[in-house]
């Protein structure tokens, strides 16, 4: 399963991308909103920084006017994925785009029928949001092994992004129930790498070192 970050705050993804381990970024008008900086020179930055897809989102909402976004957004680097909402405008835009071999992340998932229908007008990506699911006491984690298995069952290509990660559990059930990719806010990706065993190991360790006189 790859790593993307989820953000569009430039310190996290430099951070992040300096690990050597993040494939890929995902931003919404709300992430972009919340940092508040100029949007064509964020971008700019963050496709330079991640080597893979930076998905950037449409903000209109009829067919035509999704098209026309997207298309200008895609020229805004080589390593852009356009994300469109799941609807009916969304999914004509996906046809147009896809057929026209822009990447497409179909975003704002919330069941297996609205991945189906994703897959079938092209998208490379698709965005199941588990958090949300499980924010209001739905199961988000079984709408990625629906998706998954229907996939497999079909051999279909589509990329499944497991989204709205709300902790490190999240991380770990995304990839056992056949995620592709899970996309990690900066602050979960940072809790994955802690355990208080390491933390005692590493100190252990050094201080061992440090009192044998060993070079
Ligand atoms: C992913 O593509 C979305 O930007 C994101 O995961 C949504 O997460 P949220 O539910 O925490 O807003």
């Amino acid at each position: 399963m790859k790593l993307f970050i989820d953000s569009a705050n430039i310190d996290h993804i430099k951070e992040a991308a300096s690990w050597g381990i993040i494939e890929g970024c995902t931003t919404n008008p709300s992430l972009l909103a919340k940092e508040g900086h100029d949007f064509k020179k964020t971008i700019e930055v963050i496709t330079g920084l991640i080597p893979g897809p930076v998905s950037v989102e449409v903000t209109e909402f009829d067919a035509d006017k999704m098209v026309k976004q997207a298309r200008e957004l895609n020229k805004m680097a080589k390593n852009i994925a356009v994300k469109i909402p799941i609807c009916e405008e969304g999914i004509k835009a996906t046809g147009i785009l896809s057929g026209e071999g822009i990447k497409i992340n179909a975003t704002l998932i919330f069941s297996a029928n609205q991945a189906l229908l994703a897959a079938k007008a092209g998208a490379a990506f698709v965005s199941p949001f588990v958090g949300r699911l499980d924010d209001i006491g739905q199961d988000g984690m079984e709408v990625i092994r629906e998706i998954s298995e229907i996939y497999s069952f079909y051999m279909i290509d589509s990329e499944i992004i497991s989204a709205s990660i709300r902790h490190p559990r999240h991380v770990v059930e995304s990839a056992l129930a056949g995620a592709d990719i899970a996309t990690i806010p900066f602050s979960i990706l940072k809790q994955m790498f802690r355990h208080s065993l390491t933390d005692i190991g590493i100190q252990k360790f050094m201080d061992d070192w440090k009192k044998s006189g060993l070079k």
